[in-house]
């Protein structure tokens, strides 16, 4: 794979609903980042298994990650919690984790030119796709905070569920996420801890940016 040189790299792990895709573009934002929101993907291929009644195809896969576009993960159907809870089910296994793999690389170290590097957000990010980044976050909140968080953007998309179900549904997840043999979610050494439950995203960020114009001062770019 072809890698740039000289690029900032920013690596995010976090449970769901904890706040780092908004933290990640608010990076990108200001270090003119490519950001990948890599839970999209899972979410994409979470939604083909839906749509194939629950069967992996993984040819099928193979093909629409191969022809997989960006912008094509901006697509609201993605946002459902049905689609999420079925992204945490065929995100444990291995060869849709290898298929994916490749994706995520080439936007992590080959991002298009005009972008100065890049940031992903997801799971495994800081443990084993940008395993060598020097900047890397691991983003949490109380299960509550982000439970409410989440259950207030499903209300302003109009989506029909209560909160009691989104809490279930989280904390389903991060029992899965957590406890899944191959990447599961946790913090590595390396990762510097924010917790969001008590800080405004504005304020959050303050403290991000600061520890990332330390580690550029420190290390250079990457
Ligand atoms: O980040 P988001 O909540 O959209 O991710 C949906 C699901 O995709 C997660 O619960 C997790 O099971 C899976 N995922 C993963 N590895 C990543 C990103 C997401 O396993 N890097």
């Amino acid at each position: 794979m072809k890698k740039r040189n000289n690029i900032i790299t920013v690596a995010i792990d976090s449970p769901a609903a904890a706040g780092a895709g908004t933290q990640a573009k608010l990076i990108a934002k200001e270090y003119n980042l490519l950001y990948l929101d890599t839970g999209k993907i899972y979410r994409f291929i979470g939604k083909l298994f839906l749509e194939n009644k629950n069967k992996f195809e993984y040819k099928f896969i193979n093909k629409k990650i191969k022809k997989l576009k960006l912008d094509k993960l901006n697509d609201k159907s993605l946002l459902s919690d049905k689609v999420a809870s079925s992204a945490s089910i065929i995100a444990k296994d291995f060869k849709i984790r290898k298929m994916i793999k490749k994706f995520q690389l080439n936007c992590a170290y080959n991002p298009p030119k005009k972008f100065s590097g890049s940031v992903l957000d997801g799971r495994d990010i800081t443990s084993v796709i940008m395993k060598n980044s020097k900047i890397k976050f691991y983003i949490t909140a109380n299960i509550k905070v982000r439970a409410m968080r989440r259950y207030k953007e499903y209300k302003n998309l109009k989506k029909k569920i209560t909160y009691n179900e989104v809490l279930k549904s989280i904390k389903n997840r991060d029992y899965l996420d957590r406890n899944r043999k191959i990447s599961p979610l946790k913090k590595t050494e390396d990762s510097i801890l924010i917790n969001t439950s008590k800080l405004s995203k504005k304020a959050c960020f303050k403290k991000i940016k600061a520890i990332i114009d330390r580690k550029i001062l420190i290390n250079g770019n990457i």
